[in-house]
């Protein structure tokens, strides 16, 4: 692995030590981290071009912000330690770029986890145990077909024969098992419950198993038990399940919250689901612009077309024009299809086998094996984390 270069920011002697600490205290042994005091942040930025920049915001913590908004050309990515609860910084910290803002009083674990997080996120870091791809689904808005394609999706891969996990974590609103029929005793509030270890023998427990193959780790059943879950349930449900499937897909809230954003992290793959119409086009646009900011990387991004039809209300050349960008795929309109496998809990596969939206599947399962560089069997046999104040500070950002 080639060496990770950190800048290290703050005019606050303990805190800054405390970051060091973080960046150097554990695996990957080859980061390099340089100290900078706010007034020569500018030219150690120019002069080594880190790849990352952990700051400690303290009594200048104004004049660095200012530093990095000035700071010309693109942004090394950026984590930044500050005061609790001050709405202020923290806004203006994520509108520099901020992957993170922990409060000054952060364990050195939760400062260690977001150094890896954020190495995760920008391809340093590889999860060495981990051999499942990771894709996440994500409706650009209400009933665009986000769940419909996580769970088709999933099935398709099963019935290539991969292992497939399925992970509902639009946590208050989740539909996945409805989408199985299943009524799901455990569900990812045990996980959260949890006081023992969790390891692999313990998630299994907890999966239900569809028919189909596919495994599933379902939402919670009351919407009040959401909040039990935060991001490092996600991050241990990904390690754990990720170690034991082909696949880890997560269905994924809108809502940019702790758990989507650790879940973002662990993304290979993030499918964008949307329609040919005007208000999901114009939350495409949103979010695609929120990803962007946030530093998710495009080229892990795929925009799928929903319920393509000729009848489709804008012609595809105006949504290209509109969107700047293509389509990845496409997935026609079939109401009758989609209602049987919803009514009935089934894939498309069994409940309407060869129509177009059920070849449509069949090819998206393939190109998502090519687009994370899986091509064949072959191939197959070869293979083997922002929290609170991020969240409030991005609410209302979308
Ligand atoms: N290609 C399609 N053709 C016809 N109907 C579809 C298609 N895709 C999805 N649907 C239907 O659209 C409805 C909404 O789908 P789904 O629940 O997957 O949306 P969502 O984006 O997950 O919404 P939510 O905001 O509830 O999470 C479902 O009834 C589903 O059957
Ligand atoms: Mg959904």
């Amino acid at each position: 692995m080639s060496e990770i270069s950190w800048v290290v920011c703050g005019d606050d002697v303990a805190l800054t030590e405390r970051l060091l600490d973080a960046i150097s205290g554990e695996q990957p042994s080859e980061r390099r981290a340089t100290v900078a005091f706010p007034a020569e942040l500018e030219r150690r930025i120019a002069e080594e071009s880190p790849q990352a920049l952990l700051i400690g915001l303290g009594a200048q913590a104004d004049a660095v912000l200012r530093t990095v908004e000035s700071m010309p050309g693109a942004r090394p990515a950026l984590v930044v330690v500050g005061p609790e609860d001050d709405s202020r910084l923290i806004l203006r910290s994520m509108r520099i770029g901020a992957r993170e803002y922990l409060p000054h009083g952060a364990t050195t674990e939760e400062l260690r986890a977001s150094v890896r997080s954020l190495e995760n996120s920008l391809g340093l870091v590889t999860h060495s145990a981990a051999r499942a791809k990771v894709v996440g689904v994500m409706g650009v808005k209400g009933g665009t077909g986000g769940t419909f394609v996580s769970c088709q999706l999933a099935a398709s891969l099963r019935a290539a024969g991969d292992s497939v996990t399925l992970c509902d974590l639009d946590l208050r609103q989740g539909d996945v098992s409805l989408y199985f029929d299943l009524d799901p005793a455990y569900t990812v509030a045990d996980v959260a419950k949890r006081t023992g270890e969790i390891d692999a023998a313990y998630l299994k427990t907890i999966l239900h198993t569809d028919p189909s193959g596919v495994s599933i780790l379902a939402a919670p059943r009351q919407m009040e038990e959401a909040e039990l879950v935060g991001g490092r349930h996600v991050d241990t449900v990904a390690e754990v399940l990720g170690e034991d499937a082909d696949w880890l897909i997560f269905d994924l809230a809108r809502d940019f919250d702790d758990v989507t954003l650790r879940a973002l992290d662990r993304l290979d793959l993030l499918m964008l689901v949307t329609n040919a119409c005007i208000p999901a086009l114009h939350h495409t646009r949103r979010r695609l612009e929120l990803l962007e900011r946030i530093g998710f990387s495009s080229t892990k991004t795929r925009l799928l077309l929903n319920r393509d039809s000729d009848k489709n209300p804008v012609s595809e050349r105006d949504l290209v024009e509109f969107l700047e960008r293509g389509f990845d795929a496409k997935l026609p309109n079939d109401f009758d299809a989609a209602r049987e496998c919803v009514s009935y809990g089934k894939s498309l596969s069994e409940a309407a086998p060869r129509t177009r939206l059920t070849n449509a599947f069949v090819d998206l399962a393939q190109s998502t094996r090519s687009w994370v560089g899986r091509g064949g069997d072959s191939d197959r046999a070869n293979r083997r984390g922002l929290r609170g104040y991020l969240k409030r500070a991005l609410h209302g950002a979308d």
